[in-house]
């Protein structure tokens, strides 16, 4: 129990021009569904946003053929299961306790504090990814089973107790781009990845939001330099 521990991780996506690193989001995305879509879903992520511009950007032919061989969806019209579509969602979750992850990442907070002040959620971020990929390495080895439910020690997970085994290992998945696919690396993409399904338009968010203080600072001078003309004479 006590105090968890959540460790703050420079992600790229941080501050207000950070971006998402495409080639995390696609290694993020394949630590999700060779191991994290056994138990978990993101039935809020349409597949087709898989192609969408500040995303994984795959394109459009990738996402139809993963979709294809990764997910089987329901359809009505059929009666029957057939291979996920790009205009299907993923699915969701096939284990009933396993909470759905499409918003996890803006659900959870990774900082407090001080004192309830949140200040630390102004310096380091509100801490969503940095909470998924602290349970992911929290793990210290310790289990215990509780009325049937195995439980395992988890230094992130606020009472310490999570009924989630460790899902991850060193070198548990292969990247393409032959990247470090270490515990910690591993953690750090897939909740990259969690962060995007969570936010999926925050580039075109901070894009707008740096425009429109653009825009105003511009105003500021040309009203500043207004004014000056206009009270010239009275002076
Ligand atoms: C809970 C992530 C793999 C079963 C969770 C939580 C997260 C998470 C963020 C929520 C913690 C919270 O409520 O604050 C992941 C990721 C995975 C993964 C990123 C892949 C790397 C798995 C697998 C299973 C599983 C493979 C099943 C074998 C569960 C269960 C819970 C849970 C049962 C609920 C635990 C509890 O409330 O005590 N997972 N998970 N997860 N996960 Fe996973």
């Amino acid at each position: 129990g006590g105090e968890s521990h959540i460790e703050d991780v420079d992600f790229s996506f941080e501050g207000p021009f950070g971006t998402f690193d495409q080639n995390q989001l696609q290694r993020g995305l394949k630590v999700y569904t060779e191991v994290c879509a056994a138990c978990h879903g993101l039935r809020y992520v349409p597949l087709r946003t898989l192609s969408d511009d500040g995303g994984p950007h795959f394109s459009e032919a990738q996402v139809r053929a993963y979709a294809a061989e990764n997910f089987e969806v329901y359809d009505e019209e059929l009666d029957d299961t057939r291979p996920a579509k790009p205009a299907d969602f993923f699915p969701g979750s096939n284990l009933e306790n396993a909470p759905d992850l499409s918003l996890m990442a803006k659900a959870r907070a990774g900082f407090h504090g001080p004192e309830g002040t949140g200040l630390n959620q102004l310096f380091k971020g509100m801490g969503g990814p940095e909470y998924i990929t602290s349970i992911l390495t929290g793990y210290t080895g310790k289990e215990k089973t509780q009325a049937g439910t195995t439980f395992y020690e988890n230094t992130a997970f606020p009472g310490g107790w999570i009924a989630m085994g460790p899902p991850l290992e060193d070198g548990l998945v292969d990247f393409d781009d032959d990247h470090a696919n270490d515990l910690h690396h591993m953690a750090e993409d897939v909740s990259a990845f969690l962060m995007w399904t969570a936010e999926p338009k925050m580039m075109a968010r901070k894009q707008a939001g740096f425009i429109g203080v653009f825009a105003l600072f511009i105003l500021t001078v040309l009203l500043y330099l207004t004014n000056k003309r206009l009270w010239a004479p009275h002076k």
